[in-house]
């Protein structure tokens, strides 16, 4: 259920974010580019490895996407599973997707990617994505410095959870926190 993306699959990502238009609305106040998808895979912060990049296709057996997952492996921490954006498109929302492609992420970041901590910002206007990440037993860490999104400005929250043991760090990751 959860495959990850190579740039091969650029076409796949952006037919997501495509359907996704309203969380684009919410976020940018405008639609998503279209090549944001193709841009997507080098987004990390400066400095930082791009091969600690992951983008997940959330999809059926058979079929294409019905969302996406992506983060970065050893952010801000080496121990720490930065989420950047989650999303499934509309018509598949609110049956229980969602949970689901988020346990099958916890395992893989515990198990292939040795985080012991996942770690998202929710934007402080998004109040469904607050509660869905609440009720996955995301808590409150500390507010995020407000940025610029498209033609909007947000404040978010950060918000984390553990799920494994301490000492694990992602091997993509630099040595030292930055
Ligand atoms: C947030 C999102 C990824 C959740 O995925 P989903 O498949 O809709 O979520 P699920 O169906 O698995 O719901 C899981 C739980 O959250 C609750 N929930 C989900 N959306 C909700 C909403 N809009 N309002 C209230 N509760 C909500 C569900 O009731 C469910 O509760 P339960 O575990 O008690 O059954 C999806 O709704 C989405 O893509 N939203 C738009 C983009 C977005 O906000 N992404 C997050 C950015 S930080």
């Amino acid at each position: 259920m959860l495959r990850l993306l190579t740039r091969s699959d650029s076409r796949l990502l952006q037919s997501v974010f495509d359907a996704c238009a309203d969380y684009a609305l919410l976020q940018d106040g405008q639609p998503f580019a279209p090549d944001v998808a193709q841009l997507e895979f080098d987004e990390v912060p400066a400095g930082f490895p791009a091969e600690a990049k992951r983008i997940f296709a959330i999809e059926p057996a058979h079929g294409l996407p019905v969302g996406i997952i992506e983060g970065l492996c050893g952010y801000p921490k080496p121990n720490i599973w930065f989420i950047g954006l989650m999303l499934i498109v509309p018509q598949y929302r609110r049956s229980g997707l969602g949970a689901l492609a988020l346990n099958k992420l916890e395992a893989h970041i515990l198990s292939v990617d040795s985080c012991s901590e996942i770690e998202l910002a929710v934007l402080k206007v998004n109040t469904a994505g607050l509660r869905f990440w609440e009720k996955r037993g995301f808590a409150l860490r500390r507010e995020a410095p407000a940025a610029a999104f498209g033609q909007k400005t947000h404040e978010r929250w950060v918000l984390g959870k553990r799920i494994g043991d301490a000492g694990l760090t992602c091997p993509a990751a630099p040595a030292s926190p930055r």
